[in-house]
C-alpha cells in the first residue's frame, strides 16, 4: 500500500534513507553513546559454547559442577518446586522486599541461631548482583563517598560501585605467597574512617579464594568498630568452602564488633539457583528507627530499578528450610559439592609445581576459584590451543575439573608454562 507523504516513500523510489543523508545536522542522541566492551566473563561462556572441540574445559563462569562436569538443579530443589507447582495458587504481585518468608527462614544460616532478630532486617534481591547493588546504593544513600576494598576483586563489585557513583579505594587482597595480604587490609583501614565502607568477601573469595583466618577476622572486626568504618559483607559462597557454620565465622565475628552493617548474600551457588537469581539484602543496626530506614531506602531503590524480585526460586529456598527433610536433604548435597571441591583442590596441590605455576597454595584455599599466575599470553594459548577457557585474571573455576579432564588440564598448564 502506497503511504503518501511518507519520507519513506521517497526513500523506496530512490533506495537513499533521507534519514541517513541529515545523520549530522539532527544531533541524534543515541549516536552520542559511547562503545561498551562486552562483559569478559560472561563472553567466555558464548566463546565456550562456540568452540566445536569435543575436549574443551570450560573454567570460566563460577557454577559448581560434578565429578561428571554437569550444573544438576538439587534434588532438595526440585522438590521444593514440584511442591511449589502443586500447592502456589497464585502469582499476584509480593512487593519490592520479595518472599519476606525467605528472608527470614535464612537469617540464623546466615546470622546464626542465638543473633538478635530486633537487629536485623533485610529484603529479598535479585541474586548476589541485586543484593550488592543494594548494598552499594544504601551506603550512598546514607552519606558513604568511598568504598575500600582488597583487589583482585569479583569484577561486578568495581562497576557497581562506580555505577553508584562511589569512589573504590583498592589495597591488595593477596601476598605473592598466596595468603591474605592481612598487613594491607590493616593499613587501608587505616587510612579509613566515617564515611567509609569496606567491602569484604565472608568467604570463598571471588577470584583468588583466599580468605582472612579466623584468627585475622578476630582483629579486623574490632578494627572496623575503632576506624568507625561501614562493613559492606558480601556472602556468596556459603557452605562450599568449610561448611555453612564455619563460612559465616568473618560476617558473624564483625556484626559482634560493630555497631551497624550491610550485607549482601547469595543463594545462587549454595541453592544452585544460578538463573533463577536468588539473593538477599541485609541491614544491621542497633537503632530501629536506622533499620526501618534502611529498608525503607532498599524498597526504594528496588522500585525503581527492577521493582519487585523474582519469586520463583526465592519461593523455592523457602520452602527447602521450612522443611526439615528437605533442608537436611540440602545440607548434603551442599556437603558433597564441599567435598568435591576439596578433592580437587587436594589433587591440583599434589601436583606441587606444574611448569612455572606453584600449585600448593591453590590446596589451601577455598571454594570455587583459585587463581593462576598466568601472562595473558599463556592465558590465550590455552584457550586457542588447548581449548581451555579461563578467566583473563588467571581465574581458574576449581569445580570445572574433574576426572576426565585434569590430566589434559595440567598437560596443557605445562606447555603454555614451560
Ligand atoms: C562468577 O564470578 O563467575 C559468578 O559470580 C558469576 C557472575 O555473575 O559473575
Amino acid at each position: 500500500m502506497a503511504c503518501t507523504g511518507y519520507p519513506g516513500e521517497a526513500w523506496g523510489r530512490r533506495r537513499v534513507n533521507p534519514i541517513n543523508q541529515s545523520r549530522k545536522r539532527m544531533n541524534l542522541m543515541l549516536e552520542a553513546l559511547a562503545a561498551q566492551p562486552a562483559d569478559a566473563l560472561l563472553g567466555l561462556i558464548k566463546l565456550y559454547n562456540a568452540d566445536p572441540r569435543a575436549d574443551k574445559i570450560d573454567l570460566g563462569v563460577g557454577v559448581y559442577r560434578t565429578a561428571s562436569g554437569a550444573t544438576p538443579v538439587f534434588a532438595a530443589i526440585k522438590s521444593a518446586e514440584a511442591r511449589l507447582l502443586e500447592t502456589q495458587d497464585s502469582k499476584s504481585y509480593l512487593g519490592p522486599d520479595g518472599d519476606m518468608g525467605f528472608v527470614t527462614a535464612l537469617i540464623p544460616y546466615v546470622f546464626g541461631a542465638e543473633f538478635d532478630r530486633a537487629r536485623v532486617d533485610g529484603m529479598q534481591a535479585p541474586g548476589g548482583t541485586g543484593a550488592v547493588r543494594l548494598a552499594v546504593e544504601v551506603a550512598a544513600r546514607a552519606g558513604v563517598k568511598r568504598v575500600f576494598m582488597g583487589t583482585p576483586s569479583w569484577p561486578n563489585h568495581a562497576q557497581i560501585i562506580a555505577a553508584s557513583g562511589l569512589e573504590l579505594v583498592p589495597f591488595a587482597h593477596v601476598t605473592p605467597e598466596g595468603t591474605a595480604d592481612f598487613a594491607a587490609l590493616v593499613a587501608a583501614l587505616n587510612t579509613a574512617g566515617p564515611g567509609d565502607a569496606v567491602l569484604l568477601h565472608g568467604c570463598c573469595h571471588n577470584p583468588s579464594g583466599v580468605d582472612y583466618t579466623g584468627q585475622q577476622w578476630d582483629a579486623i572486626a574490632p578494627l572496623l568498630a575503632q576506624r568507625k568504618v561501614l562493613p559492606l559483607l558480601d556472602l556468596a559462597y556459603q557452605g562450599l568452602g568449610e561448611g555453612m557454620e564455619a563460612d559465616a565465622y568473618g560476617l558473624r565475628t564483625v556484626l559482634a564488633a560493630v555497631p551497624e552493617a550491610l550485607v549482601a548474600y547469595s543463594c545462587d551457588k549454595n541453592f544452585g539457583l544460578y538463573r533463577d537469581r536468588v539473593g538477599a539484602f541485609y541491614a544491621v543496626t542497633g537503632d530501629a528507627g536506622a533499620l526501618t530506614r534502611a529498608m525503607a531506602n532498599g524498597a526504594a531503590i528496588a522500585r525503581a530499578s527492577w521493582s519487585m524480585p523474582p519469586d520463583h526460586g526465592a519461593a523455592a529456598v523457602r520452602l527447602v528450610l521450612e522443611d526439615a527433610a528437605l533442608t537436611a536433604q540440602w545440607l548434603n548435597e551442599l556437603d558433597d559439592m564441599r567435598a568435591r571441591i576439596r578433592e580437587v583442590r587436594d589433587r591440583l596441590a599434589a601436583a606441587q609445581r606444574v611448569g612455572s605455576v606453584p600449585m600448593a597454595p591453590v590446596g589451601n584455599q577455598n571454594g570455587l576459584f583459585s587463581i593462576l599466575p598466568l601472562s595473558p599470553a599463556q592465558i590465550l594459548a590455552l584457550r586457542e590451543d588447548h581449548g581451555v577457557y579461563m578467566a583473563g585474571s588467571g581465574r581458574i573455576n576449581i569445580a570445572g575439573l574433574t576426572g576426565d579432564n585434569i590430566e589434559p588440564f595440567l598437560t596443557a598448564l605445562r606447555a603454555v608454562t614451560a
